[in-house]
């Protein structure tokens, strides 16, 4: 298996006081930072994540809780902002065995592709968030307990209630795909078959009923370039 190399979180202090000259300094917020001088920087600190797992790509900035939480294969992690170094939280949400078998008998790779990826992770309700993963070619998701606050320190997933994931996330973790919940309904765009073929905009969740864009025009998600 291949590892991402990490994750690199960083600090960017600006407007810093330069010392000897009294008054603030008027500095301009950098849009820049080469790896080098972000590992040079002392205010760095690493996440080499776990060695069994890899695909740190869905992020989440939980500002009300203080929290950045990040998905990846297999799990999902919870930082401390105003802490990063402080130690973090994880939880493990694996495919199950039988559709791992399932994926590796439909011919994909088990140790790069059979696993579950996060792609969605979205705040739900005052208490929970939404969070969904490739399952093994098999999308499905699932209620993530956070708390009202932080001080809750609540952190788990509803493991009793777990729902189809098609049109949420995409089946293949090499697609890209992107959501978003405004009132209690997500939009995704994401493909929604195994063999990535369609490509589409879904509304889902809440009271209405769930509606997509038309199958096979790719100018759906195309549209606005020309
Ligand atoms: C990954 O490894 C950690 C310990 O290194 C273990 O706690 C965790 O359950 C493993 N996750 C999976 C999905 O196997
Ligand atoms: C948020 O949604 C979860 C999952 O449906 C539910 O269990 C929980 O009670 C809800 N919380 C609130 C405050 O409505
Ligand atoms: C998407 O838009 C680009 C730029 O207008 C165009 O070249 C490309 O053919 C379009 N792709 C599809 C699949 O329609």
């Amino acid at each position: 298996m291949d590892y991402l190399p990490g994750i690199v979180l960083l600090l960017l202090f600006c407007g810093a006081v330069v010392p000897g000259q009294g008054e603030p300094k008027h500095s301009v917020p950098r849009l820049k930072l080469s790896y080098r001088e972000m590992v040079e920087s002392s205010n760095l600190i690493t996440f080499n994540g776990l060695t069994n797992s890899s695909g740190y790509d869905t992020f989440l900035l939980d500002e009300e809780r203080g929290r950045l939480l990040v998905g990846a294969e297999d799990h999902v992690f919870s930082f401390d902002l105003v802490n990063l170094n402080r130690e973090h939280k994880q939880i493990a949400w694996p495919a199950t065995p039988s559709k791992r078998d399932e994926c590796k008998w439909a011919g994909k790779d088990l140790g790069k592709e059979c696993s579950n990826f996060i792609r969605v992770l979205q705040p739900y309700n005052s208490t929970h968030l939404y969070i969904c993963g490739t399952g093994a070619f098999h999308p499905i998701c699932a209620y993530l307990e956070m708390g009202k606050r932080a001080e809750d320190n609540i952190f788990r997933l509803e493991s009793s209630h777990f729902e189809n994931g098609r049109g949420k996330s995409p089946y293949d973790p090499k697609m890209l795909s992107a959501s978003i919940m405004l009132d209690g309904e997500l939009y995704s765009g994401t493909s929604a078959d195994f063999m990535g073929r369609d490509f589409a905009i879904f509304r889902t969740l809440g009271e209405h009923h769930p509606i997509r864009t038309e199958q096979h025009d790719s100018r759906w998600l195309n549209g606005t370039t020309q």
